[in-house]
């Protein structure tokens, strides 16, 4: 059993293979927390301190005890208004207009399997993989209920947390602050680890300690963003890649989000992960509930390869879905950065001609080919084929190209409208915008009102229509702007739109897979804007970065490598000079560096020379032949392209049995020094054979001095290793 209750101390603990997770009802039915780190068998009660602070208010229920103050216990949900004056995980409103809200135990669930949450996306197993904790708390004074939801998969050491709202009182009340989770540790010094960046510079790595301040990461743009991205890890000071004790919290959700760390007056830490309260008032009736999306924790007692290779199992098979998700995804080429918005069907066709040439599996035909679309000032909303433009029908192109047998995807925005366009000049109201004011406009578009039904069963006819024109694989499904003007046409409560945006937004992607269940989704918004366990619950892949310079993309794809499967990375090699930076790299490098992701072109192949084209063959048939190394391996960061002059990673199977070593020169020097790469994750005692050379290696000299590197001339370089367990074949 994962979950276990203690009837006499009230003590509930979770237990995975190698973490334990614990919590109290204390004497006054409060839900303290007590524990979370290293798999142990004990009570940890004995952590809780009661002293004396002055200014840290006392619950009426304690009489005349100062020590018991929520200000200063660990709590497992901490509320606004009973005394605890550090972030709150839940803030309401009550329809008295006050703002206090106290969590009592009422009673608790094991439930076999993991809960669901309705309209939201989350994490799944199967009925022998997990279990459920349930544990109900409600506010004595009010019908405020909170079911704090649990999930355990103790293979993986994952524990989800979510929290359903519900009311029974009379009016109503407003959620003014919704977290999924909170951890508040009782000493110690922290790191916190998070992912910021900027369009087409996203997921850059950062580490600071948590100090007596609030840390606080966030999106309010409606979508999770470019900015900061939903996951965040909590290391202890001296935590590396190899040892150590570190937290994860993944948000699985796609709109705005916040995540808060703080240390307290008495040296405690709390970690907070939820929604974004900015431009958030959720009302609830009686009888209404609400659920909050889930956050993934993870917790590793061996450093941050483990945490991360917890994090990347579970959104591989607990979140990604259907038949792409074990499956090789396709090798595809895409005419964004080949064409832009200049095409025509033959274009496409040509493109899809010289993709089969390479064997390559998927043609894409990006943003261009609906409505008036020949730049980004018009034709969003309007998803009718351009055949003038085209030259022919869709199913007429389509049919052209699959014939060939190569499979055909397509883009789509379906979220946004421009102002310039029918579907704009026949329905103004069904975009988010503040009536009397001018709107904040974003590459010169609206966002479509999905709060809405109608217009999300509009744009879903459109999709569907487009899509039933001839035998479409795949989809890239784009986002190009964060959303400003927050106010719907269709409701009084502002407070809710967003939220309910999400949930157009995920019924629409519900529906769409359920219509078309062998259709691959790629999430994308200008890149990886919307680079979120929530979005991959439908897309398996998103496209990574609009930035396509393989030196940047170390970078890009090493933060995201942290919280995130290589089979989710979209990663293309691009033409030189790169079209961000006008950097030249070789094409090797680039082909190494879209290795680590699920592989693909843009550029157009016509414009290579035949020696690239040869190159370029050798690199698809060299993909080929390591994708489920490269997508079911663990994935070992070596070095941190932040600090070292050389980015490495590599991939091993779970077996031991074999490795891809990839390396990146990201500078050149006079007189180069050598470079000894250790390598990881190796089966200790066993002998490797580099195929190349065919020289035998000890793991533990692979491990402990390295692997040397070849010094050579030349910019960027780049290498692929590959190591086989040696049984004594020749
Ligand atoms: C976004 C995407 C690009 C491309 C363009 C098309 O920027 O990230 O890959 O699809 O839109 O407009």
């Amino acid at each position: 059993m994962s979950i276990q209750y203690l009837e006499k101390e009230r003590i509930f603990t979770l237990h995975t293979l190698n973490s334990s997770y614990q919590m109290q009802v204390d004497k006054n039915g409060y839900l303290l927390h007590l524990y979370y780190g290293k798999r142990t068998s004990g009570n940890m009660d004995y952590l809780l301190f009661y002293s004396d602070r002055g200014f840290s208010g006392n619950p009426y229920i304690a009489g005349r005890d100062k020590t018991y103050s929520m200000d200063t216990l660990p709590q497992e949900y901490p509320t606004l208004g009973t005394g605890d004056y550090r972030n709150p995980a839940l803030i309401l409103r009550n329809s008295d207009g006050s703002f206090a809200c106290a969590l009592h135990y009422e009673g608790h669930r094991i439930m076999q399997g993991k809960y669901r949450l309705k309209g939201l996306p989350a994490v799944y197993a199967g009925e022998d993989e997990a279990q459920t904790l349930e544990i109900r708390m409600a506010d004595p004074c009010t019908g405020v209920k909170v079911d704090l939801l649990y999930g355990i998969i103790p293979s993986l050491d994952i524990i989800t947390r979510s929290a359903k709202i519900s009311y029974e009182g009379e009016g109503t009340i407003h959620l003014e602050k919704v977290q999924a989770s909170c951890l508040d540790f009782v000493g110690g010094d922290y790191d916190l680890i998070s992912f910021n960046g900027r369009h087409a510079m996203e997921r850059n790595f950062q580490r600071t300690g948590i100090s007596h301040s609030c840390q606080v990461i966030g999106s309010r743009r409606g979508m999770s963003s470019h900015q900061y991205n939903p996951m965040i890890i909590v290391a202890d000071r001296e935590t590396t890649e190899d040892a150590g004790s570190c937290y994860a919290m993944s948000f699985v959700y796609s709109g705005g989000f916040k995540a808060e760390a703080e240390k307290d007056q008495t040296g405690g830490t709390r970690v907070l992960m939820g929604l974004m309260d900015d431009h958030f008032s959720y009302p609830l009736s009686r009888g209404e509930t609400f659920l909050c999306p889930e956050v993934i924790m993870s917790y590793s007692g061996n450093g941050l390869s483990r945490l991360s290779h917890n994090l990347h199992k579970c959104i591989r098979r607990h979140i990604c879905r259907g038949p792409h998700r074990d499956g090789a995804r396709p090798i595809l080429l895409n005419s964004w950065e080949g064409c832009y918005f200049d095409f025509n069907g033959e274009d496409i066709y040509r493109l899809a001609v010289e993709a089969m040439d390479l064997g390559i599996d998927l043609i894409v035909m990006d943003d261009g080919w609906f409505g008036k679309r020949d730049d980004d000032y018009s034709g969003l909303g309007d998803w009718f084929v351009n055949e003038d433009k085209l030259g022919e029908s869709l199913g007429h192109l389509v049919k052209r190209i699959t014939d060939l047998g190569i499979k055909f995807g397509i883009w789509f925005e379906p979220e946004c409208i421009s102002e310039d366009s029918d579907l704009y000049r026949a329905h103004p109201d069904w975009v988010l915008k503040i009536p009397g004011r001018d709107p904040v406009l974003a590459r010169y578009q609206l966002v479509l009102d999905f709060s809405r039904k109608e217009v999300v069963d509009h744009i879903f006819d459109a999709v569907c229509n487009i899509l039933d024109q001839g035998d479409i694989s795949y989809v890239k499904w784009d986002f190009n702007r964060s959303i400003a003007d927050f106010y719907s046409h269709d409701t009084e409560d502002q407070g809710k739109v967003l939220y309910d945006y999400m949930l157009g937004l995920y019924d629409f992607l519900e529906r769409l897979l359920a219509r078309y269940p062998d259709l691959l989704l790629e999430g994308c918004s200008g890149g990886g804007g919307r680079f979120d366990a929530g979005m991959l619950y439908y897309a398996p892949q998103i496209w990574c970065s609009d930035n396509t310079d393989a030196i940047d993309r170390l970078r890009i794809q090493y933060g995201t490598s942290f919280g995130y499967p290589i089979s989710a990375v979209g990663s293309h090699v691009s033409a030189v000079p790169n079209h961000q930076t006008g950097r030249i790299t070789p094409l090797a490098t680039r082909g190494t560096v879209a290795m680590a992701g699920t592989f693909g072109y843009e550029l157009d192949p016509a414009l290579m020379p035949v020696e690239e084209k040869e190159e370029v063959r050798k690199q698809i048939m060299e993909y080929r032949r390591f994708r489920d190394l490269i997508h079911d391996g663990l994935y070992y960061r070596l070095t941190n392209p932040f600090m070292d002059e050389t980015a490495a990673w590599m991939f091993v199977s779970e077996d031991g049995s074999r490795a891809l070593v990839c390396a990146v020169m990201q500078n050149i020097h006079g007189a180069s020094l050598p470079t000894y790469l250790r390598l990881k994750g190796l089966k200790p005692g066993t002998l490797y054979r580099e195929e190349k050379s065919g020289r035998l290696y000890p793991a533990e000299g692979l491990m402990e001095a390295g692997y040397l590197l070849p010094v050579e001339m030349g910019s960027y370089n780049a290498y692929r290793i590959y190591f086989k367990e040696y049984d004594g074949e020749k």
